[in-house]
């Protein structure tokens, strides 16, 4: 449908103005690097972006859930992957008139500002927000149609606050897990695992993983398991689609870290840490830098741009990667950006991105189809969600995770260096898939199968 150039303009303009104001304002919020296993990692943004979205889809799948009492159980709430997302689930529920609780088991002691800010935004939607423990709580999970634990760690929540009335409770609970390291397989998180309704979990290999370690090291056995792709927000597909959005805060980005418009940018962008693998994407390229060197490529300028700095937080990791930049005298092609919640003027202004996290690799990676929306193709580790994500060879290449990968990942950079077309073939490719199954309405259609089945069972059981 053809719309009016006015149109057009009024919606646009105040889109970009508002994500560059974000951009450099103070109110940028910082991800914590604690929660990084699974980096479902998302963006808050303000009701007037989400009221500028025309997207709506004609039947909500989730609108058998109008009027269902659900209360929500986050471990904490802080601006990274797990809460984020389980604050994205109580807005869908809210948009089909479900009546949400929201209970946060850890808070800091001291008053918080993103505790603060997060939770008004709930507030803002109708969410109602209880203290963790006491008698509201209790009511709210005995009267609940359902109960959705956010991440192994709520676990502590259930015999802490709800004593004997935790196996009332258990047939109607949902425990949506995101995590993939061993530390959460403690039995006092998860003991209760095999009498819940289910287990959401974001991909298959977090599935099989959970499925192989509970029997083999805790010898417990896993509820009925459904896996949940996630799905990208129509907050990121608006800007995504939006040419002169992007091509405003591309320019934009592209000065700001002194690239030059014909430069070719690979990003990273992951909270810095050594399981998100910073260190070896450096070493890729500038491995890849030598080849071209060596073999006098005819290749545009190649810079490589890690997102999601925090001194702070890995000052020895950090400080390592910054002296190998120095050290290999590479500084005029490498760029560090504090992390930030608002990735989209940064997958805006790149031309690939590199997901490289080590070992079992991403329990999903939202990251991934954030930058496939932005028709980036991707240059992945060959391990977890990625690998459920990335098509090898049409959106984009894996490489093997650990050292062996670096030199794979150093010519896969060359190739793309080298090929435009391959580039925007993939790029094209990875924005079809997300148009196919990666979008927020995948992903509520794919929840609401989800919660159907636990409402079953649960009036089964009642
Ligand atoms: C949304 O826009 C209105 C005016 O158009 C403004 O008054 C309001 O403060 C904005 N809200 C946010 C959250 O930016
Ligand atoms: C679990 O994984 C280990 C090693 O990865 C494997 O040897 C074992 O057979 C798996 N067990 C199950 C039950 O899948
Ligand atoms: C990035 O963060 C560091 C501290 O962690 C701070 O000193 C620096 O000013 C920040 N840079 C920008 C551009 O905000």
């Amino acid at each position: 449908m053809a719309k009016s150039p006015t149109a057009v303009g009024l919606r646009r303009w105040p889109l970009i103005i508002l994500l560059l104001a974000i951009l450099f304002s103070a109110i940028i919020f910082f991800m914590k690097a604690a929660y990084d296993s699974c980096d479902a990692h998302h963006y808050v943004q303000s009701e007037n972006i989400s009221r500028l979205n025309p997207i709506k889809f004609q039947e909500n799948p989730l609108a058998f859930m109008n009027s269902k009492l659900v209360l929500l159980v986050s471990h904490e709430l802080s601006l990274s992957g797990g809460p984020l997302l389980l604050m994205e689930l109580a807005f869908l529920l809210r948009e089909v008139g479900t009546e949400v609780v929201w209970v946060t088991n850890q808070k800091p002691v001291e008053p918080d500002e993103v505790v603060y800010s997060l939770e008004q935004k709930m507030l803002g939607k109708g969410v109602k927000v209880f203290p963790a423990k006491g008698k509201e709580a209790v009511d709210t999970a005995l009267k609940a149609d359902m109960i959705i634990l956010n991440t192994a760690v709520a676990g502590k929540w259930i015999d802490a606050v709800l004593k004997g009335d935790v196996s009332r409770v258990l047939p109607k609970v949902l425990w949506w897990i995101h995590e993939m390291r061993g530390h959460y397989f403690k039995l006092e998180y998860v003991k209760h695992l095999p009498l819940v309704a289910g287990a959401m979990i974001d991909s298959h290999t977090t599935a099989e993983y959970w499925k192989n370690r509970t029997q083999e090291r805790l010898g417990i056995k896993m509820p009925d398991t459904h896996v949940v792709h996630l799905g990208n927000s129509n907050d990121l597909m608006e800007v995504a689609e939006d040419i002169v959005a992007r091509r405003v805060l591309r320019e934009h980005i592209r000065e700001s870290l002194g690239v030059l418009k014909e430069d070719l940018v690979f990003a990273i962008i992951n909270s810095v840490s050594r399981g998100k693998g910073q260190d070896l994407f450096l070493r890729s390229f500038y491995e890849s830098l030598q080849i071209i060197q060596e073999k006098k490529l005819q290749v545009p300028t190649i810079h490589a741009v890690v997102v999601g700095s925090d001194m702070n937080a890995q000052t020895k990791f950090e400080t390592e990667l910054r002296n190998f930049v120095v050290e290999k005298k590479i500084q005029d092609h490498v760029h560090f950006v504090n992390k930030t919640l608002n990735v989209s003027p940064y997958l805006a202004s790149i031309d690939v991105l590199v997901q490289n996290s080590q070992a079992r690799g991403e329990c999903f990676g939202r990251i991934t189809i954030e930058a496939m929306a932005f028709q980036l193709p991707v240059l992945g580790t060959a391990a977890g969600g990625t690998m459920e994500i990335v098509v090898n060879g049409a959106t984009g290449w894996l490489h093997p995770a650990g050292k062996e990968g670096v030199t794979p990942l150093a010519e896969n950079i060359i190739k793309l260096a080298m090929d435009v077309d391959t580039r925007l073939r993939m790029g094209k490719k990875g924005y079809e898939r997300v148009k196919e199954i990666f979008l927020e309405q995948h992903m509520s259609n794919r929840i609401s199968f989800v919660l159907k089945d636990v409402l079953r069972k649960a009036k089964n059981h009642a």
